[in-house]
């Protein structure tokens, strides 16, 4: 889902030195173009009044509604002409290094693989629909492919300063499971989010987890799950005021500051949080 663990150390046979990989549109058989449409049907009937402006603008911009799983060929053709951007396949998870370098090329990594049609609403790895459904979208905002950009810039100096951990916190709840502001109201953009059917309902409807005001250096010292729904969602008033903060914020002088202080537990709100919704934390209670 993010840039986590990996297994890997260096490309698998049939991989390039960068680890890409071809897509190999042609060998998708009928049942895996039919579950892309299945989930597509899902989402697409889901996100009106629930996604943010970018994401269904991207959406329609990229024809993702095209029946089957995109060719990523064509999918980068018209992403190209847009923000600059480009869609590659890779086999799973790569190296952190190797996933910052595509991103601060303009180069998404996606999985080429699709769920199974049992696993509709459950996967452990990133596939197909997570990555081309969830985030290319927001690729295609001119906003947003600049932050992802500048994102993968910063992974590479993140390495550097060892502070990989708190970078990765800012993609897990921005890219992966942001909120936005919208005049309309609350919107969902993370890609964790929308490509999935009980989380697009339950990150905007749901009383238990919290909704919180969006703060840098209070991102990169919050822990996640990865395992189920989060228990706090971060709110960005606008995609201009991320890519501001991040650019515009010296990450180095961040870190040394936050590095010694501890990490702040998934659910426990601080006294200077600008809270949104404060949660009643049932969902989780309710967990094994
Ligand atoms: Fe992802």
């Amino acid at each position: 889902m993010a840039q986590d663990t990996h297994v890997l150390d260096r490309p698998p046979e049939g991989a390039s030195a960068d680890w890409t990989i071809p897509q190999n549109w042609q060998a998708y058989t009928a049942e895996e173009h039919a579950t892309w449409d299945i989930l597509f049907e899902r989402q697409a009937k889901l996100l009106p009044g629930r996604a943010s402006g970018a994401f269904l603008k991207g959406l329609d911009a990229l024809r993702l509604s095209e029946s089957g799983i995109p060719n990523f060929e064509e999918l980068s053709e018209r992403l190209m002409k847009l923000t600059g951007w480009q869609v590659v396949a890779v086999p799973g998870l790569v190296p952190d290094e190797v996933f910052f370098d595509h991103m601060a090329n303009r180069r998404f990594v996606a999985g080429n693989f699709i769920r199974r049609p049992d696993q509709l609403d459950y996967l452990q790895e990133p596939d197909v629909f997570h990555d081309v459904f969830g985030h290319v979208p927001m690729l295609a905002d001119p906003v947003f492919a600049d932050y992802l950009e500048a994102y993968g810039r910063g992974g590479v100096r993140a390495i550097e300063l060892g502070a990989l951990k708190q970078l990765g916190r800012l993609y897990w709840y921005t890219v992966e499971f942001g909120l936005v502001q919208e005049a309309e109201g609350l919107r969902i953009y993370g890609a964790g989010i929308v490509s999935s059917s009980a989380e697009s309902r339950f990150a905007l409807d749901d009383p238990s987890p919290n909704r919180i005001g969006f703060d840098l250096a209070r991102v990169m010292r919050t822990e996640y799950r990865i395992d189920d729904f989060q228990q706090n969602y971060f709110v960005i008033p606008s995609f201009d005021e991320l890519l501001r903060v991040t650019i515009e914020t010296d990450f180095a002088p961040l870190y040394e500051e936050i590095l010694p202080l501890p990490d702040i537990p998934v659910a426990e709100i601080l006294p200077g949080d600008a809270v949104i919704t404060q949660g009643t934390q049932e969902y989780a209670r309710s967990r094994p």
